[in-house]
């Protein structure tokens, strides 16, 4: 694990988004994992620059995103569909049907689940994951549980997810109770993951996940056992 401590958000932006541009570059078909959430809205920002600038050329790269919301279409405004849309892949020169995340008004969840983890594994895998960090520990939407949950799966989103994201949302009501989220064994099987976690009510949190018990209950504990492990962080 290489833990990279910065002072600053915008530096947590600009180095996870160098990281990202240097798998691009090193192999242009990459696959990579995306993550919602405000933590890589700055990450984003920067790649956006990276490639207006014709640094950074997304053309032949495939994304996988963690996560979607059960209800929400991908035109609705809090999906993280439309999230991804308006805050990366509008403004890049992504081909966007290789841009997928999972349906959140399929007709079968249970069907789109299996779709999902057989899309990741015929693209031949994730080669980087970028993930944020859940107030609980939560990667993805997998919430503190029993057992790691492996494959691609239906959440049911804790009181305090829910109370989380009700910032985004009009109305309390509105906030989606249920989420399909790649699973751990899905997560850990990229070759590299990288780890963003930004301000002081996230610096509990992330030293239970980083060196803390490996527990389903702190998911991101997890982590501890990938062999290619960056963490980049302004949490002081
Ligand atoms: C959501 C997402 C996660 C994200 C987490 C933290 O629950 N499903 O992928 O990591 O929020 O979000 P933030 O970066 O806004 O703190």
């Amino acid at each position: 694990m290489r833990v990279i401590k910065v002072g600053s958000y915008d530096q947590m932006s600009r180095t996870a988004a160098n990281i990202i541009a240097a798998q691009i570059i090193m192999k242009p078909d990459s696959v990579l994992g995306l993550a919602t959430g405000s933590s890589p809205i700055g990450t984003y920002k920067r790649l956006i620059e990276m490639n207006k600038s014709g640094d950074l050329d997304f053309s032949g790269i495939t994304t996988v995103n963690l996560d979607e919301y059960c209800g929400l279409s991908g035109s609705h405004d809090q999906s993280y569909r439309y999230f991804m849309n308006t805050n990366l892949f509008d403004h890049i020169n992504i081909k966007k049907e290789n841009t997928h995340v999972p349906d959140g008004v399929a007709a079968d969840y249970d069907e789109e689940c299996r779709r999902y983890d057989k899309l990741i594994e015929e693209l031949g895998g994730i080669d980087l994951q970028l993930l944020g960090i859940g107030h609980n520990g939560h990667i993805g939407f997998n919430e503190p549980d029993e057992v790691f949950e492996k494959y691609t799966h239906v959440m049911d989103l804790k009181q305090s997810t829910i109370d989380a994201n009700s910032r985004f949302f009009a109305k309390k009501e509105d906030v989606p109770m249920q989420a399909i989220t790649m699973g751990i064994k899905t997560i850990m099987s990229a070759k590299k993951i990288l780890l963003i976690a930004s301000g002081a009510d996230k610096k509990e949190i992330l030293e239970r996940a980083l060196y803390g018990p490996i527990t389903p209950n702190v998911p991101a504990s997890v982590l501890q056992l990938h062999p290619d492990l960056t963490v980049v962080c302004s949490v002081d």
